[in-house]
């Protein structure tokens, strides 16, 4: 990569802020801080912004992506907010929970960015430059998460700077690392119902509060209409995943959760020495990403408690230890 290419990384000030509300004003991406993961951000009223993302991620068409708003009034302007979503906003917004509700006749957000569903996912993110960004854009923005398809997702500036080029992306702003370390949440909410889509960074139980027992998607998500694109292989490493590992053998990368980890590894980390899920979320791709670079043959991954943020971690691991290509 040529130096001019490379994508530069500002300072979260206002002059970056002006300028990537320019950039997106224009129909460029911007690398946006939020505090789940870094999103690639583009106007998502626009078809060519929406088309540049999809391009630069180089994502399945039939993948829709996440809007991101400001507050509860501007979600209100995009689609039907019955009163349990509006309880929903108000209890965890600005937070890390997306809603799919129906898409209002009058909503301004390009088809292509919801694939053609009548439905549209919204989320507020609780990031100071995420939100001032979406303020001085003056617009809702489309984010996927900032890596390329099927690939980890990005927790600090540099992990969005390298894996694009200046023409695919205008700048990234940095916002430090990503403090939740998961993407958000995604609850459905058709008719009666209230659907998991995506476990992430709000926990269930938190959720269920609200809504009462939450549907399951189930895995198959290419099939499912409500949650089409969710890939099984996703968040995927280059080397092989071994999941709920209890030794590791001596060409293998450690990935450890708690007090006590299996010796012998050629190189170990671990998400959290104290079983704290909350802090194993934040670390988790950050240390995919470096086991992935350590010469190891293999991630041997140690078992993750499934409570809390642990639902959200394992279907993380289960899909970066997926057969690659794996549709359902
Ligand atoms: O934490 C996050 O949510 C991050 C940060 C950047 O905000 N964003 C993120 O976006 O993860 P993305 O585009 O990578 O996630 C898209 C997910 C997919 O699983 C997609 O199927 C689902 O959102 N989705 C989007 N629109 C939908 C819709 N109308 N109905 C059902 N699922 C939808
Ligand atoms: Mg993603």
């Amino acid at each position: 990569m040529t130096p001019q290419m490379t994508v530069p990384i500002n300072p979260p000030v206002d002059e970056t802020i002006a300028q990537a509300a320019a950039a997106l004003k224009g129909g460029f991406l911007v690398g946006m801080p939020t505090e789940t993961v870094y999103g690639l951000a583009g106007d998502a009223t626009s078809d060519v912004a929406v088309a540049r993302i999809f391009a630069a991620k180089g994502r399945p068409r039939f993948n829709p992506l996440i809007i991101h708003v400001a507050d509860a009034d501007e979600a209100a302007a995009l689609a039907e907010v019955s009163p349990r979503a509006a309880a929903l906003m108000a209890r965890f917004w600005p937070g890390p929970l997306t809603l799919v509700l129906p898409r209002r006749a009058d909503c301004p957000i390009s088809l292509l960015a919801s694939a053609g569903l009548d439905t549209v996912a919204l989320r507020c993110p609780d990031h100071a430059v995420a939100r001032a960004l979406i303020r001085a854009a003056g617009r809702p923005l489309a984010a996927p998460s900032a890596n390329p398809s099927g690939r980890l997702s990005p927790t600090c500036a540099a992990d969005v700077a390298e894996a694009f080029t200046r023409d695919q992306v205008a700048l990234v702003i940095d916002g430090g690392a990503a403090p939740v370390g998961v993407e958000s949440t995604i609850v459905g909410l058709f008719g009666d119902g209230a659907v998991m889509l995506r476990p992430g960074g709000l926990p269930r139980a938190a959720i269920e509060t609200v809504t009462g027992p939450l549907q399951d998607a189930g895995h198959a998500d290419a099939d499912a209409p409500q949650s089409p694109g969710r890939l099984l292989s996703h968040y995927a490493p280059r080397l092989p995943v071994r999941l709920n590992a209890t030794s590791v053998a001596p060409d293998e990368a450690l990935l450890g959760f708690g007090g006590s980890l299996p010796a012998g590894a050629l190189v170990s980390l671990n998400l959290s020495p104290a079983g704290d899920l909350a802090e194993a979320a934040a670390h988790l791709f950050a240390m995919l990403r470096q086991l992935d670079r350590s010469g190891a043959k293999g991630i041997a991954v140690m078992p993750i408690p499934g409570d809390g943020l642990g639902e959200a971690i394992r279907d993380r691991l289960g899909r970066a230890a997926a057969p690659r290509g794996a549709a359902a």
